[in-house]
Formats: C-alpha cells, sequence, structure tokens
C-alpha cells in the first residue's frame, strides 16, 4: 500500500480513563483523557456503491455492500466499519463508495478502546470522502450506537467522545448527563502515568458489562420509588446511606460504587486542578477498591497488577482502567523511578498470575485529526 495513493489521513485516539469508571451510563462525571495510540484511516473515494476495507496488520481485504450494511454485524474483521456506516447512514448522512485502509496502534482487548477508535475515525472518514462537515460529538454519538447495536456492548458515550473530542496534553471532565466538557491541563510535576497491560484473554466480557449496567438500572429503579431522582449519579452520598438499606445486597452493592465513585471524580477534579498528585493517586487505588469489592469488574490479574504497582515505593496510585475483566491499569509514577517501577510489577505479576505485563509508551493527545495527503 502507498500512503500517497490515498486523498485522506483520518486519526482517532483510543483513550485512558484516569477516574470514573462505570459512571458514565449512569448520568455521572469521568475524567479520562485521549491518547497518541489510534486508528489512522487513508481514505480515498472510489466511484462505487462500495466500502473497500484493507488492513496494515492483515492480508484479508473486505468489500461492504453500502445498500446492505445491516447485513455484517458477525463479520470477524469490518464489522465495526459496518455498524459505523450504518448508524451514519441512517441518520442521514452521505456514505459514498471509497477505499479505507486501517492502521491500529490501540492494542485490542487492552481497555483503551481500540472500538471506540475504530468506529469514530471510520465515521470521520466517511464524512470526510463525502466532503460533509461533522461535528465530533455528533459522530461520537453514531459510533457509541453501532458499538451498541454491532458490537452488542450496551456502552456509555464516555470511549467514543474521548477518541473523537480529546485534546493534547488534557484530560477530559465529561458530563455523560449533558455531555458538556470542561479540559484540564495534565500537569503532573514530577510524577507521569504508567499504561500497564494485565494480558489476561478476555472473555464474555459484553455480558458481564451488560450484567452491571442492567443491576445499576435495577437499583436506580428501585431507589426511585422513593426518590425524585433521573440516575444514580444524581444521588448524594447522604441520601444514598439513607435510602440504600431498601436494595437488596448484590444491588446496593453496586449503587455503592456508583455514588462514591461519582464523589472521587469530585475530589479528583479538585486535586489534579491543585497539582495534589499524591491526593490523586489516593482516589484511584480507593477507586480500584471498589471496583473490586462493589463492582466486582476487577479479576484475580488486574487485582495483582495494581496491587503490585501500589506496593512500589514510586507509585501514588494504580487501578484498573476501561470496562475491567481485564486490559489496563493507570498508575502514577515518580518519572526518574518508572524503568525500576516497570521491572519490579512486571516481575511480581508474572510471580503471581504467570502472565507478563505490557507497559505502553504513549502520550496524552488529540481525539479525531483529517490531514489532506
Ligand atoms: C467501557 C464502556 C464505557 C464505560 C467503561 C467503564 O469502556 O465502553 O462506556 O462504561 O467501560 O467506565
Amino acid at each position: 500500500m502507498n500512503i500517497k495513493d490515498y486523498e485522506y489521513k483520518v486519526s482517532a485516539a483510543g483513550r485512558v480513563n484516569i477516574i470514573g469508571e462505570h459512571v458514565d451510563y449512569c448520568g455521572g462525571k469521568v475524567m479520562p483523557a485521549a491518547l497518541s495510540l489510534k486508528n489512522t484511516v487513508y481514505a480515498r473515494p472510489n466511484g462505487t456503491d462500495k466500502i473497500n476495507l484493507t488492513w496494515t496488520t492483515l492480508p484479508d481485504s473486505v468489500t461492504l455492500d453500502i445498500g446492505k450494511l445491516e447485513s455484517y454485524k458477525d463479520l470477524k474483521y469490518g464489522n465495526y466499519q459496518a455498524g459505523s456506516a450504518l448508524m451514519w447512514k441512517r441518520a442521514g448522512h452521505k456514505v459514498i463508495g471509497c477505499d479505507l485502509h486501517m492502521d491500529c496502534t490501540v492494542p485490542f482487548g487492552s481497555g483503551l478502546s481500540s472500538s471506540a477508535a475504530i468506529e469514530v475515525s471510520t465515521i470521520t472518514a466517511l464524512a470526510t470522502v463525502a466532503g460533509e462537515e461533522f461535528d465530533p460529538v455528533d459522530v461520537a454519538l453514531k459510533a457509541q450506537q453501532a458499538e451498541r447495536e454491532f458490537a452488542g456492548v450496551n456502552c456509555g458515550i464516555m470511549d467514543q467522545y474521548a477518541s473523537a473530542c480529546g485534546k493534547k496534553g488534557h484530560a477530559m471532565l465529561l458530563d455523560c448527563k449533558t455531555l458538556e466538557c470542561d479540559y484540564i491541563p495534565i500537569s503532573l510535576g514530577e510524577y507521569s502515568f504508567v499504561i500497564t497491560n494485565c494480558k489476561k484473554p478476555h472473555n464474555l466480557v459484553e455480558s458481564k458489562y451488560n450484567e452491571r449496567r442492567a443491576q445499576t438500572e435495577e437499583a436506580l429503579k428501585a431507589l426511585q420509588s422513593r426518590l425524585d431522582v433521573k440516575c444514580l449519579a444524581e444521588l448524594t452520598l447522604a441520601q444514598f446511606k439513607k435510602y440504600s438499606v431498601m436494595l437488596p445486597h448484590v444491588l446496593k452493592k453496586r449503587a455503592t460504587h456508583v455514588i462514591s465513585e461519582c464523589e472521587r471524580v469530585r475530589v479528583a477534579v479538585q486535586a489534579m486542578k491543585a497539582g495534589k498528585i499524591e491526593m490523586l493517586g489516593k482516589l484511584l487505588n480507593a477507586s480500584h477498591l471498589s471496583l473490586k469489592e462493589d463492582f466486582e469488574v476487577t479479576g484475580k490479574e488486574l487485582d495483582a497488577l495494581a496491587f503490585a504497582a501500589q506496593n512500589h515505593y514510586a507509585c501514588v496510585g494504580s487501578r484498573m482502567t476501561g470496562g475491567g475483566f481485564g486490559g489496563c491499569t493507570i498508575s502514577i509514577v515518580k518519572t526518574k523511578h518508572v524503568e525500576e517501577f516497570k521491572n519490579y510489577v512486571a516481575d511480581t505479576y508474572y510471580k503471581q498470575t504467570g502472565y507478563t505485563a505490557e507497559f505502553y509508551t504513549t502520550d496524552i493527545s488529540d481525539g479525531i485529526t483529517v490531514e489532506k495527503i
């Protein structure tokens, strides 16, 4: 493949979530950041009614008929692209025949939102080859729909929003109820973020994710019989304390996570703005514990990885990031001790689990970028 034969280079980012986990679909605030790990699409119109897909990492090519996009749900490769094109088309946008060559540097199944990066960049590429202006928030919403309807994950908006609207050097404080987003400069002083993959193969993640989401909805429904709230994130800790007795044990635990995590996000914003990195680290540790004990989405490997990190003297905090059940942790580590930290964590983690952790070097980056080649 020769890049010069294409007309546009379109990218959308993977993301890491700093804090605010499993609260986006409960109307909460989240604090993700877009990464320089991303999906890039080289695109050109081809004058047909077909979308031809190729990949840098795969020998296969896939052709999608624009008139039959709904029939590609079960494709091994190309289903995210088909779903994204379908949702964009259904929303009344022009989808024209084109060649799309994909180059994804977000590791698959890592919890760093490779799927959101693929969906968002595909829609952006389609809009670009068709000569359409696009609103990144609208792209994110259609990408989320593709994830729900094509990948079967009843996800919130965090990943696709971060992938589309991220800003270099900034964390995003996204209110998932209103879709308002404040950008907070990331200045960690003598610290850096370290992202580590536990490398445990994922399985049944979609169904476990959907089950957790359904439990939060059930908890909300029960609480709404006594309280005038539209989402779990609206409850104060005091209100929850008073009314949580009415919830069955498991639902109470799920809601406890959501409401306490929303509070941690509020404090984390203050810590981040004031440069109180050690305080931010403590909140990350508390978030992990809550995801382990109350939301139960961590598992043995993510726990081993986060606790190994938390035990290292140069680390002020570590937690799982993303949906859970595998994937990555985010840790805040003194920059000058990062190499030593990685060796310690890799070693401890391997001894406990038999898996070889992987560390990523990545920056906080922009969401969507479009270049004419
Ligand atoms: C996945 C989903 C997001 C969010 C996170 C958990 O990444 O796609 O919408 O719910 O899990 O915070």
